[in-house]
């Protein structure tokens, strides 16, 4: 299939390009390089450097190649920036979408995976969570992404608009053959984040101690990247059928505490990490962890690289042998 790939250069994005080029699918890539490296893809993907805000570019994309599909990565995704800076999530995540989905059907292409979020749900109100519980964001980026999933359901009313929406948990890990990991050059989550405080002998902060957990500290529900993208590449099979529209999570079904996590990452690399309890950051939930059985159900997926400890050792490798 022919599949424009947005935000194809990113994390997430640049292994899901590289994994359909290896798979035989025509891929074009669009970013805009504000995070993303053109250094994460194969040389011989298609690739255009722009912004979803920029119809001109996506009219000549569109007419050029035929696009069949769009997985839609290009986001802002950080929840602390979104709290200090609402309206760069806003216009990023809601409305220069508008744009892409008016040039799709102008072009008659009806078919969309779109990468949404845990946060969607805000606190939980009751775990696992499944794709029935309430959605009550509780930071713009959540809300962001709900703004863009409810956009999607009239779409597909009203213009027959096919969609997956992936609700991804926390997006972890690294490419196992080491070919693509993380590309923020300033740490954004917490594993790169407690990676690059080990490295450079700096105390990582722990943004509250005294949630209501067992040990006081957040829980996530990480997911390997490579589990991410094979759940697309499954998403798209279903999307070969006609009026699709689903909402489906995308975790291990498992938490893990961020005090977990920065013992696991000092048992492989051998040492102590520093930390400092500090205040809870605004805007965070105290445990997300999914119910993926609907992702099991409807798409044949489980996750098979999510175990916390793989996730961590491929992010180690990665963060002391990357490529870019
Ligand atoms: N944390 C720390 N110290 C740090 C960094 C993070 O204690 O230096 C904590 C956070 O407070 C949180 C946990 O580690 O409790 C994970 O934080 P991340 O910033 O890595 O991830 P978030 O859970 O905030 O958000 C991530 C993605 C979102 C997605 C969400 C869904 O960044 O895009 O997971 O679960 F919506």
């Amino acid at each position: 299939m022919k599949v424009l790939v947005t935000g194809g250069a990113g994390y997430v994005g640049s292994l899901m390009s590289s994994k359909l080029h290896d798979a035989q699918h025509d891929v074009v890539v669009f970013d805009n390089l504000s995070t993303g490296k053109k250094k994460a893809l194969p040389k011989s993907v298609t690739f255009y450097e722009g912004d979803i805000g920029d119809e001109k570019i996506l009219n000549d994309i569109f007419q050029k190649e035929s696009i069949e599909i769009v997985m839609h990565f290009a986001a802002k995704i950080q929840v602390g920036e979104s709290v200090r800076k609402p309206d760069l999530y806003y216009r990023n995540n809601v409305a220069k979408v508008l744009h892409l989905l008016k040039t799709m059907l102008q072009h008659n292409c009806k078919k969309f995976i779109f990468s949404s979020t845990a946060a969607v749900y805000g606190e939980p109100q009751y775990l696992p969570i499944d794709e029935q519980h309430p959605v009550n964001p509780i930071n713009p980026y959540g809300s962001s992404k709900l703004m863009l999933e409810s956009i999607l359901a009239d779409y597909h009313k009203a213009f027959n608009m096919d969609c997956i929406i992936l609700r991804y948990f926390n997006a972890a890990g690294a490419a196992i053959d080491g070919s693509v990991g993380e590309v923020q050059i300033k740490k954004q989550n917490l594993i790169p984040i407690v990676l690059d405080n080990f490295e450079h002998n700096r105390t990582t902060s722990i943004f509250g101690a005294d949630w209501n957990t067992e040990d006081g500290s957040c829980i996530r529900d990480y997911i390997h990247i490579e589990d991410i993208v094979e759940a697309h590449a499954k998403a798209m099979e279903y999307l070969s059928r006609k009026n699709i529209f689903e909402i489906i999570n995308l975790g291990s079904n498992s938490g893990v505490s961020v005090k977990e996590v920065i013992s696991i990452i000092s048992k492989i690399t051998g040492r102590k990490i520093d930390t400092k309890e500090n205040p809870r950051r605004r805007g965070d939930a105290a445990q997300l962890i999914a119910s993926n059985e609907k992702a099991k159900r409807i798409l044949g997926w489980k996750p098979v690289n999510s175990n916390i400890k793989d996730i961590i050792r491929s992010a180690y490798r990665w963060h002391f042998n990357r490529k870019y």
